[in-house]
């Protein structure tokens, strides 16, 4: 696993050198090498509100790995994971377009990363269907995700259940060998790696081994309400996380009705204060100062003047994307989904083509 160290620059631990996949080559007295770069992907869910869980987790990474010229971006708004549990199809045409309206506004430059929606780019059904045939079902049933979904009274069904083959095959899809993401999808990018693995030696090299980019700080942000539970945009309680479109006062009353505890000081405990644990790690990651340095600064002064410290952070940290929001009209946001799709499914459809070479697929 590749682990970002460095708090405030969130790709800080910078991740392995990529190894080109195709030759060098130089052309006659003009040398020019060109070095095939590595490919990252990351997804998300058009669930709900996009929020800070998701932002200081994964999509402060998206916008990092971007603005490297050493790789080759790839964001997908993964809609047919979101059909896993139940939904509404007026509200979700909305959701998607609003979670493609937010990537944008994080700083994701279409001119510079590839972004699409996943169902429009069939070459994704298509390769889960062919990983789904290397995977053991037992593998399936110890995915935890699946299990704390079934616990939680979401009705069972074949898409849930296979919800991390499709992912599999996002990342696989593109050949990617980076993929940013926050800390509860370890197992899925686990599976992952192993699905690669397993077709690879099955069918011969065609899937680099993919390697999660998580960041030290923030990788888990918990639920400002019940700090014993991770933030979540499909959180029916809006108050348990901050969305990236909460106005600064929405924020600053979020933060100071977070769930603390009775022992007044400031300092990082996980299990015998995860509310205030939570703060520094949000706070850390927000301002680039370590968990240390601020429990130091805040230890002994209330816990009042350390929310509002942290809510002004938060506030910082989010200005940007907030702004460009009110920038972005709804009629911009398609068209680039429209393009996006257009080059998606042009390169996923090269790629593929590999595949179905390899396991016999090829031609009729
Ligand atoms: P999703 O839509 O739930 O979340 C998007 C990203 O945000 C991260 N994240 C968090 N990180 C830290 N703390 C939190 N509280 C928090 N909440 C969310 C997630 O880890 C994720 O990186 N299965 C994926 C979507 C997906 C995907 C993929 C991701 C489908 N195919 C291929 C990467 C590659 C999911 O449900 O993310």
């Amino acid at each position: 696993m590749v682990v970002a160290e460095e708090i405030g620059s969130p790709l800080a631990t910078k991740a392995p050198t990529p190894e080109p996949e195709g030759p060098a080559f130089s052309h006659e007295e003009d040398v020019v090498t060109e070095q095939v770069k590595q490919t990252v992907f990351s997804g998300v869910q058009p669930s709900g509100a996009m929020q800070l869980g998701g932002y200081l987790g994964a999509f402060r990474n998206w916008v990092a790995l971007q603005d490297d010229d050493t790789y080759d971006v790839v964001y997908c708004i993964v809609d047919l994971h979101a059909m896993t549990v139940p939904y509404d199809p007026v509200e979700f045409h909305r959701l998607r377009l609003d979670t493609a309206k937010v990537v944008l506004a994080l700083g994701i430059d279409p001119t510079r990363s590839l972004l699409y929606m996943q169902s429009q780019v069939p070459q994704h059904a298509e390769l889960a269907w062919i990983l789904g045939t290397l995977t053991p079902t037992g593998v399936l049933n110890r995915m935890t995700q699946y299990k704390d979904k079934i616990d939680k009274g979401i009705p069972s069904n074949l898409g849930l259940y296979s919800y991390p083959v499709l992912m599999a095959a996002d990342i696989l899809l593109f050949h990617a060998g980076l993929v940013p993401v926050g800390d509860d999808q370890k197992q899925h990018l686990e599976m992952s790696r192993d699905l690669a693995a397993r077709f690879n030696n099955r069918f011969g090299e065609v899937f680099p081994i993919p390697e999660p980019l998580i960041p030290e700080t923030a990788a888990r942000v918990m639920s400002l309400a019940e700090p014993t539970t991770k933030m979540s945009k499909s959180d029916p309680n809006p108050k348990n996380r901050i969305d990236l479109h909460d106005s600064p006062d929405v924020i600053r009353k979020k933060v100071k009705s977070a769930v603390t505890d009775s022992d007044p000081t400031v300092r990082y405990d996980i299990d015998a204060k995860p509310g205030i644990s939570n703060l520094l790690e949000i706070m850390s990651a927000t301002t680039g100062r370590s968990i240390d340095d601020l429990a130091a600064e805040y230890e002994t002064g209330g816990y009042g003047k350390f929310k509002e410290a942290v809510a002004e952070a938060i506030v910082a940290e989010l200005a940007p994307v907030r702004s460009r929001l009110q920038e972005l009209d709804d009629a911009e946001v398609a068209r680039i989904l429209q393009k996006g799709a257009l080059d998606a499914r042009t390169r996923a459809e090269r790629l593929q083509q590999q595949v179905r070479d390899a396991v016999g697929l090829g031609r009729v």
